[in-house]
């Protein structure tokens, strides 16, 4: 979940150095209605990050995650009426995203982590006469929830380099839209690689996260620059509520101190809830258990300066954050990115 830090001044300085800049939907809500003064709901935050991080001539993009349910369509209604140009989507299986509302000229991109989830998704899209517009294919290095379980994720046949070929061969059999490869991608170089073993295109996350245009804060910002190979960790048990592995920097505040259980388990922001019998969203586990879970929500909000003073932060982060040791500009790093020796 990208709570707070890639918001529109991120994804318009991504946009204006010719890549596809990308706010995250999740609990913007509450984000843009501090940030204007004035309560806004999900439709208007999204139709409002989307329309500021406009440029011209530059691609606009959203981020939402099928694990945030209750919210989930309102936000892509918002993007859309906006105008955006991609809506990316993961954390579970998009299958209904083009029947919320007909995306006219906006590219529908899932996420996937393997061969098989696009294949379902394909043929769930096919009924709805859709078609994948492209799909990120996100390994297991990356930042964020991770599409496997905690038992796959170190598993040779699921390294990045080993899951393109059967992801691009099934991209391939519904209509040889693009594949763009995320997680672990780091210099230009690496972009290169991929690029030659057939990705065409790569999502990163890890390296925006430290620029200066990022919303983190200042703390996860130093976190990052200071975090070693060893203070990375993939969260589970402790872990994220939507039950899928969650890596972070293992100094996090929220993080220790749900090791030792000491945050109360209190459900207030409510972005992870799922329905219940009644078909009302209720259920959370993160609600009454803090051995197994921590509060997501209020730990991400946290990391990007909401309610840090009552909530501790929860800093995720992709397996090459050690890597990172100053914060640059997306200029610089857009200018790293495109140029051989970067
Ligand atoms: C701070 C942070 C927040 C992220 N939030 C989201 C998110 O909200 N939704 C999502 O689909 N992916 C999210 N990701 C994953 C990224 O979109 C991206 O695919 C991944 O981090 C790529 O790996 P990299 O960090 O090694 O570049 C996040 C990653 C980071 C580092
Ligand atoms: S318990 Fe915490 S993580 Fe779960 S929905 Fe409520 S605020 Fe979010």
């Amino acid at each position: 979940m990208g709570v707070g830090v890639s918001l529109h001044p991120l994804a318009k300085a991504v946009a204006r150095e010719g890549g596809i800049g990308v706010v995250s939907s999740a609990c913007i809500d509450r984000l843009v209605s501090r940030r204007s003064g004035k309560k806004k709901n999900t439709y208007e935050a999204a139709y409002e990050e989307v329309s500021l991080s406009k440029v011209k001539d530059g691609f606009s993009g959203i981020n939402i995650m099928m694990a945030l349910q209750r919210d989930y369509a309102d936000s892509v209604k918002g993007a859309l009426d906006a105008g955006v140009d991609v809506i990316i989507s993961g954390a579970g299986l998009p299958l209904s995203l083009p029947a919320i509302q007909t995306p006219k000229d906006t590219a529908l991109i899932p996420i996937v982590s393997s061969a098989r989830a696009l294949d379902i998704i394909c043929k769930k899209w096919e009924k709805l006469r859709y078609r994948p517009d492209a799909v990120v294919l996100e390994g297991p290095l990356a930042g964020g929830h991770l599409g496997f379980r905690i038992d796959e994720i170190d598993l040779e046949s699921n390294r990045l380099e080993n899951l393109l070929p059967p992801v691009k061969e099934m991209a391939r059999k519904f209509g040889d839209f693009p594949v763009i490869v995320a997680g672990g991608i780091y210099t230009h170089s690496d972009i290169a690689r991929f690029m030659e073993m057939g990705a065409d295109g790569v999502q990163m996350g890890t390296r925006f996260l430290a620029t200066e245009e990022s919303s983190a804060t200042e703390s996860y910002k130093q976190a990052v620059i200071g975090a070693k190979e060893e203070d990375i960790v993939v969260a589970h048990r402790p872990g994220s509520p939507c039950g899928l592995p969650f890596r972070v920097i293992k100094q996090s505040p929220m993080y220790v101190s749900s090791l030792q259980r000491r945050r109360p388990p209190k459900c207030d922001k409510g972005y992870v809830l799922m329905k219940d019998a009644d078909g009302k969203y209720s259920i959370c586990p993160a609600k009454e258990d803090n051995e197994n879970y921590f509060c997501i929500c209020n730990g991400l909000l946290s990391s990007s300066g909401y309610n840090s003073d009552k909530e501790e932060p929860l800093y995720t982060v992709g397996s090459n954050a050690s890597r990172v040791d100053r914060i640059l500009s997306v200029k610089t790093l857009m200018d790293e990115l495109t140029n051989a020796g970067g």
